[in-house]
């Protein structure tokens, strides 16, 4: 099912369009542009967007005629691009103009209809408006202030977040009890205790990854921003709903206010 119509807007030729993609490059997102041409063919990470695509695609609705969708971190659009085809009313924001730059060319060759906006994650409370889907996807682990900007996120989440992260260490959790007595050191020793790796250089080559979690921290900073895990399609990918309804002015769910794993004994 494809509720938009606005198609693609085909004025440009395949050579035209090589040669902006190569003007605007280089690409993180591989999108089609038609015309047998790709903005980002020999990504090394192959086809990973389609493949995500295909596990996020599954947890919104096919028919998103009249919500509203807001991706943080955007990069050139490619979800915004697939949300939009859903036919939501899409704002994509990122901090880099350039991705900005070629988002809006995306999205103009293939007719889509989506506001770009440039805005920090850190900023995301001035727009000062819920939305039904939001994704906060391959974000988190650049911010240097991860739990800062998730709390402010979690607030404009209508209906589901849909959020993906690095994470590395151990998978699984472990039940963490709601308190233990400042004696207790061994459970800090678990690997699936929740943590984050703190990157004071370089991973990947990038001095923007500063934050990598285990899965276990990464369940347990959702759930304490305010959010209920409703689906974990694979391991750096999370489905989450707002825990309860909440005014915008209230604070994150409290330790203790929240629902986790069962505590030992
Ligand atoms: C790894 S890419 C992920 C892109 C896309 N969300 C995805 O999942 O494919 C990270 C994106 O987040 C943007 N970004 C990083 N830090 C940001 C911040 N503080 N505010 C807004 N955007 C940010 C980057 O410019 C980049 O486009």
């Amino acid at each position: 099912m494809d509720p938009v119509i606005e198609g693609r807007g085909s004025r440009y030729t395949a050579d035209e369009l090589r040669r902006q993609v190569e003007a605007l490059g280089p690409w993180f997102h591989d999108i089609d542009l038609g015309e047998g041409v790709r903005t980002a063919p020999n990504h090394p990470l192959g086809n990973f967007l389609e493949e995500i695509w295909a596990h996020v695609g599954r947890y919104l609705p096919e028919d998103l005629t009249g919500s509203t969708v807001l991706d943080i971190g955007c990069n050139a659009g490619f979800y915004s691009q697939q949300l939009r085809r859903r036919g939501a009313n899409v704002l994509g924001i990122d901090h880099d103009e350039r991705y900005l730059s070629q988002a809006r060319f995306a999205a103009e060759v293939n007719g889509l209809d989506i506001e770009y906006r440039l805005m920090d994650t850190y900023d995301v409370d001035r727009l000062q408006q819920r939305f039904d889907y939001v994704l906060f996807m391959g974000v988190f682990y650049h911010l240097r202030y991860p739990l800062y900007a998730l709390d402010k996120v979690a607030k404009l989440v209508g209906r589901r977040l849909v959020f993906q992260s690095m994470v590395r260490g151990v998978g699984g959790t472990v039940p963490v009890p709601d308190d233990a007595p400042i004696t207790e050191r061994a459970m800090f020793e678990h690997p699936c205790f929740p943590a984050m790796y703190f990157i004071e250089k370089r991973y990947a080559g990038d001095p923007t990854n500063w934050w990598v979690p285990n899965e276990a921290g990464m369940e347990a900073m959702l759930r304490s921003a305010g959010l209920r895990i409703v689906a974990h399609p694979f391991t750096e990918l999370w489905i989450c709903e707002p825990a309860k309804t909440t005014s915008s002015s209230e604070a994150p769910v409290r330790r203790g206010a929240r629902s986790g794993p069962r505590p030992i004994g």
